[in-house]
């Protein structure tokens, strides 16, 4: 038995126009970079008939008052949706400068003269920004990736560009959104960022730490020229190393100071000597080369030697001879006698004629001082007594006598 024939009509009506009704979204999962500008393609179609009234986007599928918001109506996007489509078939959209919060999805409004329809389905926008991914801590020689992170997988053919404090990176050691640091060296530490090529969003610095043990470690000397006793010197162990090294100061054989500054306030002759510096991190240790601190001070423990007692006999002389201790030690020496002002001779040794007290001023460029006065005390008289002994053939005999009182 056939249905009546006012059914079939209706049902044949009523299937030929909800078929024309749609709305396509292509893509209809967009990820996006933060900055950039989307277009959301989509196409719709309606039953011949009907005159488009009115298009728009709407994010909200909940009608308001009726109807579903106006997208080009909200103050958030109103200056950056852009309709691209037409009143046929066309339905795309631009919305420029997205945002973290554009994340959303979004759905096609029209309405004809005799009805209306909403694209349910929707498009899903994800708008990302980027993160740079690397390792915390890095040593080297260690084979190190930078990752180039965003929270869904763009869109669009995404070339990623790779920045090292600010400046584009021309070494091409990328692949897809990794940098390739093979055996990381110190000078890769920096901060690094990231990007995709034609767009303006840069991702936020990471920084790359690379740890190093002490390399090139050295020794300042201030001040850097001659050194007098009583200067104030300070040593400074130059080290590079990653972390920062520890440094101990080495003496002869014992560790004297740490610190990178080893200070020594009044200098005296007992630290001259040679100094090394030991600089170490947990990657490793390096000493510095000796250096030589020569402490310059003027005479001191100025003391005449005397050659004897001091007592000689008239016409005899007893040598002084003055010693002291001084750096540096080419000395000039003058000789006095006591409560005499000009000097009464030069040079280490004096030969002494005659009775009194003498004493010794030895000086250097740093300063002189004088001895204690040795006392030289000329005793009798000399008589030589000439004897002469009757020649025996031709030859004499002269006996010499010595006589003290
Ligand atoms: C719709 O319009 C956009 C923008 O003018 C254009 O790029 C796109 O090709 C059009 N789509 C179709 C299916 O005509
Ligand atoms: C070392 O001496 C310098 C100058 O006299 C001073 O500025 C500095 O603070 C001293 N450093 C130490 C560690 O004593
Ligand atoms: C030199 O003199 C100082 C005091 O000024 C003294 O302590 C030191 O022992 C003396 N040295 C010698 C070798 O006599
Ligand atoms: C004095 O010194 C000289 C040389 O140093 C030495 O030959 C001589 O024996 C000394 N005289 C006395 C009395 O010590
Ligand atoms: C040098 O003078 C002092 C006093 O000025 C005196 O005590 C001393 O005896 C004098 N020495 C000599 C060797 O004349
Ligand atoms: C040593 O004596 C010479 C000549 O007397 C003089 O020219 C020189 O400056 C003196 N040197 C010192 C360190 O006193």
């Amino acid at each position: 038995m056939a249905p009546p024939l006012p059914l079939i009509v209706l049902l044949m009506i009523h299937g030929v126009s909800g078929a024309d009704w749609s709305v396509s979204y292509s893509p209809s999962h967009i990820c996006a970079l933060k900055d950039s500008t989307v277009i959301m393609r989509c196409t719709y179609t309606y039953p011949t008939g009907h005159q488009i009234m009115e298009v728009f986007w709407t994010k909200t599928p909940v009608k308001d008052n009726g109807e579903y918001p106006d997208l080009s109506k909200d103050p958030e996007y109103s200056q950056r949706l852009q309709y691209l489509g037409d009143k046929q078939q066309n339905c795309t959209v631009r919305l420029s400068h997205v945002t973290l919060k554009d994340s959303h999805m979004y759905y096609f409004r029209f309405t004809t003269d005799k009805d209306k329809w909403i694209g349910k389905s929707g498009v899903t926008l994800t708008v990302t920004d980027l993160q740079v991914e690397s390792p915390e801590r890095v040593t080297e020689g260690d084979s190190v990736n930078l990752r180039c992170k965003s929270s869904c997988a763009l869109t669009d053919r995404a070339t990623f560009i790779w920045y090292k404090n600010s400046q584009p990176l021309t070494e091409r050691r990328d692949r897809n959104n990794e940098l390739l640091l093979q055996s990381v060296r110190r000078e890769d530490s920096g901060r690094y960022s990231c990007a995709v090529d034609g767009h303006t969003h840069i991702s936020p610095d990471v920084q790359l730490n690379v740890m190093y043990p002490p390399r090139s470690v050295s020794v300042s000397i201030s001040p850097s020229g001659v050194i007098v006793e009583g200067d104030s010197v300070t040593l400074n162990c130059i080290s590079d190393s990653n972390p920062p090294a520890e440094i101990s100061w080495i003496k002869g054989g014992t560790i004297v100071g740490s610190g990178r500054i080893f200070n020594i306030s009044k200098i005296s002759s007992d630290d001259s000597g040679e100094y090394k510096c030991k600089s170490i991190n947990e990657h490793g240790e390096k000493y510095s080369d000796t250096v030589t601190l020569n402490v310059m001070y003027p005479p001191r423990n100025v003391s005449v030697l005397i050659n004897g007692s001091g007592v000689i006999v008239e016409g005899d002389s007893v040598t002084l001879n003055c010693i002291s201790d001084s750096n540096p030690p080419d000395l000039n020496f003058s000789w006095f006698k006591e409560n005499e002002t000009s000097a009464v001779g030069s040079g280490q040794s004096f030969s002494a004629l005659q009775s009194g007290r003498f004493y010794c001023q030895a000086h250097n460029q740093h300063g002189s001082q004088r001895s204690d006065a040795v006392t030289v005390t000329v005793k009798g008289r000399l008589v030589i007594l000439y004897i002469s002994i009757g020649g025996v053939c031709g030859a004499a005999v002269i006996i010499t006598m010595l006589v003290i009182w």
